[in-house]
């Protein structure tokens, strides 16, 4: 499911649809987040580490420079946490991934946009759930003490946590909240994302591994820093059919 997806933010009343470019100026003077997924630094999970340039690759900035002139403000770049934080979560950065990462990262917040940056790992570390809230909460120390100074970063806690407890879940994104506070990382947006791959349309009916529905469990979540956390739903056009306007059709 690569489709275009709905990123829905509670707090900040904003959504961010793929839509034809045209109309992103529009949008974005309406929507405080419109932007696009950066794949690429996570790609070939198979090898890990992997290559740099054969099983990865990383965001091309003068891409990124594009859709900002076309109106967008906001780009999500996935990574691996085994190839950030290579022996385990309490472990140090590799530099080069590091390296490669706050490029892309400085690249774009010099732009004057938002860099969500994404472990994407399913809340899975080397193919294991994770369930060590203080592990879990050294990965993310270790990370957004990185990014303290830049408050155009925004940390999102894993891509779609799935098949796992949903208690655990929420016990996770709060030691991650609760890390990344802890590192000084006071100025920036947090993101967290639920059990069953953070679907908002399943958001309250489908139970995890404890029974327990996100909208049971990720409810009590709380953050020092005043409205800057953003929850994250995903919602793909394919799985609710939203109906489109008929395309133009031209002749000649
Ligand atoms: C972002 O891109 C990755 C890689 O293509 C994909 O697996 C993931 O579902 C995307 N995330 C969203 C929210 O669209
Ligand atoms: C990016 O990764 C490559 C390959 O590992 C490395 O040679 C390079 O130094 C890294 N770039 C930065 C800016 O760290």
């Amino acid at each position: 499911m690569h489709l275009p997806s709905l990123l829905l933010a509670a707090g900040s009343a904003s959504v961010v649809l793929s839509q034809p470019l045209t109309r992103l100026s529009q949008r974005s003077s309406k929507l405080q987040f419109v932007g696009i997924n950066e794949s690429g630094p996570e790609f070939g999970e198979a090898n890990i580490p992997g290559t740099y340039g054969t099983d990865y690759t990383w965001p091309d900035l003068s891409t990124i420079s594009t859709f900002v002139n076309k109106g967008m403000n906001t780009f999500r770049v996935n990574f691996l946490m085994e190839r950030l934080v290579p022996n385990e979560m309490t472990g140090s950065l590799d530099a080069a991934y590091l390296g490669n990462l706050t490029e892309t990262v400085n690249g774009i917040t010099k732009l004057g946009a938002y860099a969500i940056i994404v472990p994407h790992n399913y809340g899975r570390y080397n193919g294991e759930i994770i369930t060590s809230t203080e592990d879990f909460a050294a990965f993310w120390k270790t990370v957004a003490a990185e990014y303290k100074d830049n408050d155009k970063v925004i940390f999102d806690t894993n891509n779609e946590f799935h098949d796992e407890s949903s208690t655990l879940v929420a016990q996770l994104n709060q030691a991650a909240i609760t890390a990344i506070r802890s590192a000084g990382a006071t100025s920036q947006y947090i993101t967290i994302e639920g059990n069953a791959y953070t679907g908002a349309w399943t958001w309250t009916t489908t139970q995890g591994t404890d029974g327990k529905t996100n909208g049971e469990t990720m409810g009590s979540l709380t953050d020092t820093v005043e409205d800057k956390l953003i929850y994250q739903m995903h919602q793909y056009l394919d799985s609710v059919r939203i109906p489109l306007p008929p395309l133009p059709i031209t002749r000649s």
